[in-house]
């Protein structure tokens, strides 16, 4: 049976537009879901959106919207995001899902049974932003300890899951299990914790009278339950009913524990402490590892909307291609530390290792390649791999850009550079041997330095391919390979097992024929003026609300459904008992009456004769009891007063406007 792979990342809100820290985890999520599919193992990547609580409803009644209408609304900007950065999760779970909320709902049902949930009253502090309560010592000067907003002091009777009865198995487990919680600094800080901290019972209900958008309890209809212990469900109930049923052995158990929760570090206390009591209380496996990362700022700023330096990772990916935007985010930062996101490092890193490195190696060879061999690639007779820098760099570059424990420890930057080592040791491979002399002085060599050229470029193209898809798919095709399809990537990397990806053990398949295709550059240079364009350009970023809204654009198509013509007025009057509004008689290739709230800026006597613009297809109205078949066109000018829009040359009357 293949090995199973379950990667998860957070559920994100609906309250807002996604940004640059949701696309990062998951991205990274997507790039663990590729590798393990090309190792051939079995991989459900889930990801999905967190629709109860307080600050959905909260957006919601800001935007004069229902809970439930804010969140169909919201969720298609996740998943038009995701469809954008080549994100290839398997399902996509909302926590208003019927099957979800029955889940939430047997599980709650469960504790409860067995003793795990209790009644009580209770007395303390609240953060409404975040949602959690703080004990009296927690608070700093009556703010939250985590965002330092201002916390409340609430009474009220609730149910509390038993959290406080699981601290030593958790020790027991985080110290048993060194990559259950990774990084390492934030393993310490987790342990730290609770080793000095007595861990209190957690809150998993609100009142309904206080936040009606959750999940009913199942045992209570005065509560809903508290939206973290609804969402840390997802992650399970999805494997419950969002695995496709290619087999009942695919579905629940098979799929129950994932390998990976990806989180951001602000939400790492939720998953390693909440979510691994509730699992142990439920008798349910624990996550193989909960992997906290860290999180951009914006040019040395912390990125918020009031500041309004926030991301879009729309724009990114538009202005640079979303395979630069995906490669800058896991080359230049560890996953797992802080970094700092700014347009002019990631046009140097484009420059740098897009274009010069990778994008300049892979035209250069097919350059030489179709100019000494028409384009042929084939694998010399003979050939040895004895006294060649090329093919040992590609192996040591390939061993450890593959090594298992770079991948466990999502060390996706240095992955990332082993990789780069191909790329630069074939650069200097080309450096070393100068092929354009060879082809002169020694042909039959040359053969086997195009040979190992190619082999490095196929190698590095497999090895990229779950950063960068789209450009993998490119190299590969421009080596005059078929498509890059799974099952010849697993081929590939199967043979890392006898020795190493894709090299020495590494058969020649004796029905190639390969012809290589130069295409389009890769990474076109990011000259000087498209930087100062960025300059300009940097204050732009998403200070628009949501998706529907900021996509309030209408297509062609729209524009077309407006038919709009030259009239020429023929005739005016003022309508009676309005000093606004005027009757006009124009002839648009046929004459029709139109009347305009147009009275105070002009007199009829003004307009007899003019050309103007008019939309010809819109229904009848009736303005003050006056019929009007059109509308004509005018600009709000200085003090609100109207404008008309008139042909600049002049233009028969009746021609169309397009
Ligand atoms: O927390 N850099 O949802 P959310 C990197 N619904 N990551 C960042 C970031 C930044 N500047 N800002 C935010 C939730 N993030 C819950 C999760 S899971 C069962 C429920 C990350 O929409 C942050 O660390 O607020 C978190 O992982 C995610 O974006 C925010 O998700």
């Amino acid at each position: 049976m293949n090995k199973r792979f379950y990667v998860t990342t957070p559920i994100y809100y609906v309250n807002d537009i996604p940004h640059i820290g949701h696309a990062y985890t998951t991205i990274a999520a997507d790039i663990l879901a590729r590798y393990n599919r090309l190792l051939g193992n079995d991989v459900f990547f889930l990801t999905g959106t967190d629709e109860h609580g307080q600050k959905v409803e909260k957006a919601a009644s800001e935007k004069g919207r229902s809970p439930k209408e804010q969140a169909d609304l919201m969720v298609e900007n996740f998943r038009a995001l995701w469809q954008r950065l080549d994100v290839s999760n398997d399902a996509f779970i909302r926590t208003t899902d019927e099957e979800h909320t029955k889940t939430v709902q047997g599980l709650l049902q469960m504790l409860l049974d067995r003793g795990e949930i209790e009644k009580r009253s209770y007395a303390g502090w609240y953060c409404t932003p975040d949602e959690r309560f703080w004990t009296e010592k927690d608070i700093v000067n009556g703010n939250c300890p985590d965002c330092g907003r201002p916390v409340e002091q609430i009474h009220e009777e609730n149910y509390f899951f038993l959290m406080s009865k699981y601290q030593e198995r958790l020790i027991k487990h985080i110290e048993e299990n060194p990559d259950y919680v990774l990084p390492e600094t934030r393993r310490n800080e987790v342990l730290g914790f609770l080793k000095n901290n007595a861990l209190g019972d957690l809150c998993i209900s609100r009142p309904k009278q206080r936040l009606s958008w959750g999940i009913p309890l199942p045992f209570d209809e005065n509560f809903v339950t508290y939206v973290w212990f609804d969402a840390l469900v997802n992650y399970f109930s999805a494997t419950r009913y969002l695995v496709s049923h290619a087999g009942e052995a695919k579905l629940g158990d098979f799929w129950w524990p994932a390998s990976h929760h990806l989180v951001g570090k602000d939400i790492l206390t939720t998953h390693a402490v909440y979510w691994s009591t509730m699992l142990m209380a439920l008798d349910l496996p624990l996550p193989g590892n909960i992997f906290a990362h860290g999180w951009w700022t914006v040019e040395g700023k912390k990125m918020s909307k009031s500041v309004g330096n926030v991301v879009d990772p729309h724009a990114m990916a538009d202005r640079y291609g979303v395979d630069a935007f995906r490669y800058f985010l896991f080359r230049e930062v560890p996953f797992g530390l802080d970094g700092d996101f700014s347009e002019q490092a990631l046009i140097n890193r484009i420059n740098t290792d897009l274009a010069n490195d990778l994008g300049n190696l892979l035209s250069r060879f097919l350059t030489m390649a179709e100019k000494y061999f028409k384009g042929v690639v084939e694998k010399p007779v003979g050939y040895t791999i004895a006294a060649k820098d090329l093919p040992g760099h590609c192996i040591a570059a390939c061993i450890s850009a593959h090594d298992k424990r770079n991948w466990t420890h999502l060390r996706f930057n240095i992955i990332l550079e082993h990789i780069w080592d191909i790329v630069r040791a074939a650069n200097n491979y080309i450096a070393q041997t100068e092929p354009w002399k060879l082809a002169k002085t020694n042909p039959v060599f040359l053969k086997d330095v195009m040979f190992d050229l190619w082999n490095a470029l196929r190698l590095t193209a497999v090895s990229l391919c779950p950063f960068m898809p789209e450009t993998a798919e490119k190299i590969w095709r421009q080596l005059g390979l078929r498509s890059l399809t799974e099952e010849t990537m697993k081929s590939i990397l199967s043979e890392s097992g006898k020795g190493l990806p894709g090299t020495l053990n590494w058969e020649w398949n004796p029905d190639y024929e390969i012809t290589v295709a130069k295409g389009e550059q890769l990474f076109p240079r990011i000259e000087k003026d498209r930087k100062e364009k960025v300059e300009e350009n940097k204050t732009e970023t998403v200070s628009k609300e949501e998706k529907p809204e900021l996509h309030n654009l209408i297509t062609i198509g729209d524009v077309a459904k407006v038919e709009m013509k030259i009239g020429k007025v023929v005739s005016a009057e003022r309508v009676k008992k309005s000093d606004k509004l005027i009757r006009l008689q124009v002839n648009t290739g046929e004459e029709r009456q139109i009347v305009a709230g147009i009275g105070k800026a002009y007199s009829p006597e003004d307009l007899v004769g003019k050309k103007i613009v008019v939309v010809t297809n819109l229904q009848p109205a009736k303005l003050m009891g006056v019929e009007s078949n059109g509308m004509l066109l005018a600009a709000t000018g200085a003090d609100g007063v109207p404008v008309i829009l008139m042909p600049e040359k002049d233009v028969e009357e009746g021609a169309k406007i397009k």
